[in-house]
């Protein structure tokens, strides 16, 4: 590559900003994902992902809405260009779609956007999810969302924060009222307000200029000043009290600035997503399993499969595994090499999530996420790359699962069949596997029911095999040393297990299950992963 084309590739990496958006279910997340889509140009019309969502829709029409618009909306992946930077936004599912996928697509981005219901404050899978984004150490921004609804305090909402996520919060914007109340927003970062109700300010302007003590500028007016007065003092208290703005502390994840606004109303989003942009930082170097840091604007193509989706109708077995690019670009038909095996691979099947016109788009770099359609070569945390220094990056974290099955198969003549698919599923990283240990009974464990429904579906579909499932509920999964194990300790509150790399650990019922254990046996160190 010659040095003009390296700088070429530099610019466009650097004009990557890949991100995630986490939250608990019904906190907002599909519809400020469609905001952003909107401003984006990606979508023309509101309800386009929520539509989705809700299935107004049959599955044909969503092809030919895909294909009219250029973009899988259905998609894990929403690529779009704003103020001349490309933007990814990775879906992690929630609710009955949660899964580890869910916390493997936060191995793939440079930053989250968490978005909080203000009325709710944090909630429980915003909480498992904000866990891996700190153990990443990416920035995390917040959205304190559904202001135009009576909600909580700011206050107390920052301080629920700080407290449960023990993360340093830096207010952007400060609520100016809120519900039927909701005058604007007193925008600290850009020293202006701006106003819910454009049409109740004298000029019918939406922002509002401030002046250095944050006084309300020359003839400029809003509805109800003894409000903002009444913000301001809170605000500039705060402003006295609360964290020093910081951006290193930002870009380490240590300090998330705080957005408050309304996805439904579109308050607030536009101003949330220019600031964002300010700080979201570009795609990150990589770390090899040798130490080498690999960056991203190096030119030879590197990257890793994070997710492998598999089709869920029948007739089409194929599966399309997603990979982040690390380094380099993406080029149609490229030679890689999968450091697992070793195996050479032409890459000339592939998928780009991309915006509305397809012609603008041009091959994929660092930062970007690319589908490889797959017929089986792929597992979950696979490296590829090409050129021929070998890379292979950081294996993928496991994840403690918390629900857990007995499998066994229907027909008993059918072993065969069963193991295999049971193997490769456990390999390609769509389940955890356990054995009880004098029993030989198989126990399947994941985050969320869907890895379920998907393992029972594809064990039929693709290795002709049904299953009978008994659940165990969920548990509260611990690993032990095994020089610490002593095989008398399970019980049925404490089922004692080993995992597919012998490791014995214990699914306690309860979290008494588990303080009755560590009673006994104070010695025993019950570890954790993510
Ligand atoms: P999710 O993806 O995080 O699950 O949330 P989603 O965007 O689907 O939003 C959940 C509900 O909250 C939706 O209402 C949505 O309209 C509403 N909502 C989102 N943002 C705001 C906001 O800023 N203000 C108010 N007041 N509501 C908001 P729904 O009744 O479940 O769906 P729909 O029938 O309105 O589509």
């Amino acid at each position: 590559m010659t040095e003009n084309n390296n700088h070429e590739l530099s610019e466009q990496v650097n004009k990557r900003r890949t991100f995630a958006i986490i939250s608990h279910p019904d906190a907002g997340k599909t519809t400020i994902t469609e905001q952003l889509l909107l401003f984006g140009g990606a979508i023309r019309q509101a309800g386009t992902v929520k539509a989705k969502k809700t299935g107004k829709f049959a599955k044909s029409d969503w092809m030919e809405i895909e294909k009219q618009r250029g973009i899988s909306v259905t998609s894990s992946v929403m690529q779009f260009e704003y103020q001349d930077k490309r933007i990814n936004i990775l879906d992690t599912p929630g609710h009955e779609d949660f899964s580890e996928d869910t916390y493997r697509t936060l191995m793939a981005v440079d930053a989250a956007v968490m978005v909080v219901d203000s009325a709710k404050g944090i909630e429980e899978q915003t909480k498992k999810l904000f866990k891996v984004c700190r153990m990443r150490g990416i920035p995390i921004f917040t959205f304190m969302n559904k202001l135009d609804r009576d909600g909580r305090e700011p206050l107390e909402l920052i301080e629920e924060l700080e407290e449960v996520l023990e993360i340093d919060a830096y207010p952007m914007n400060w609520p100016i009222g809120s519900g039927k109340t909701l005058l604007g927003l007193y925008d600290l970062y850009h020293n202006r307000i701006e106003a819910f109700r454009p049409e109740e300010t004298n000029n019918g302007e939406r922002f509002i200029p401030l002046n250095e003590e944050g006084e309300i500028e020359g003839d400029h007016k809003i509805k109800n000043e003894s409000l903002y007065d009444q913000v301001l003092e809170e605000a500039l208290l705060l402003k006295e009290a609360g964290n020093e703005f910081s951006t290193k502390a930002i870009a380490s994840g240590k300090l998330s600035p705080v957005f408050f606004g309304s996805a439904l109303t579109n308050f607030g989003v536009q101003t949330f997503l220019e600031t964002f942009l300010e700080f979201a930082p570009e795609p990150s170097t990589h770390e090899t399993q040798s130490s080498e840091i690999v960056k991203p604007d190096e030119p030879t193509f590197s990257g890793f499969v994070f997710k492998i989706q598999a089709n869920m109708d029948p007739r089409h077995r194929d599966r399309i595994a997603f990979l982040r690019i690390c380094s380099g670009e993406f080029q149609k038909g490229i030679d890689v090499t999968l450091a697992r095996t070793g195996k050479k691979i032409r890459l000339s099947n592939s998928t780009q999530f991309m915006a509305e016109s397809r012609e603008t788009v041009t091959d994929a770099v660092a930062g970007d996420i690319i589908g490889l359609y797959d017929t089986g070569n792929f597992q979950i945390g696979d490296t590829l790359y090409a050129g021929k220094d070998e890379i292979e990056f950081q294996e993928l974290p496991q994840f403690t699962p918390e629900l857990f099955m007995k499998v066994e198969p229907k027909n008993v003549m059918k072993q065969k069949s069963f193991h295999k698919g049971i193997n490769q599923l456990v390999q390609e990283g769509a389940i955890q596997l356990y054995k009880a240990y004098h029993t030989e009974t198989y126990i399947i464990g994941a985050v969320g029911q869907l890895q379920f429904e998907v393992f029972e579906h594809r064990m039929r579909s693709e290795y002709n095999s049904d299953v009978i499932m008994t659940s165990i509920g969920s548990r509260i999964a611990r690993w032990i040393d095994r020089n610490q194990l002593d095989e008398n300790m399970g019980s049925s509150r404490n089922m004692l297990v080993r995992d597919r790399f012998d490791n014995p650990l214990f699914l306690f019922e309860n979290k008494f299950a588990m303080r009755w254990f560590s009673d006994k046996y104070p010695d025993v160190e019950l570890i954790s992963l993510l």
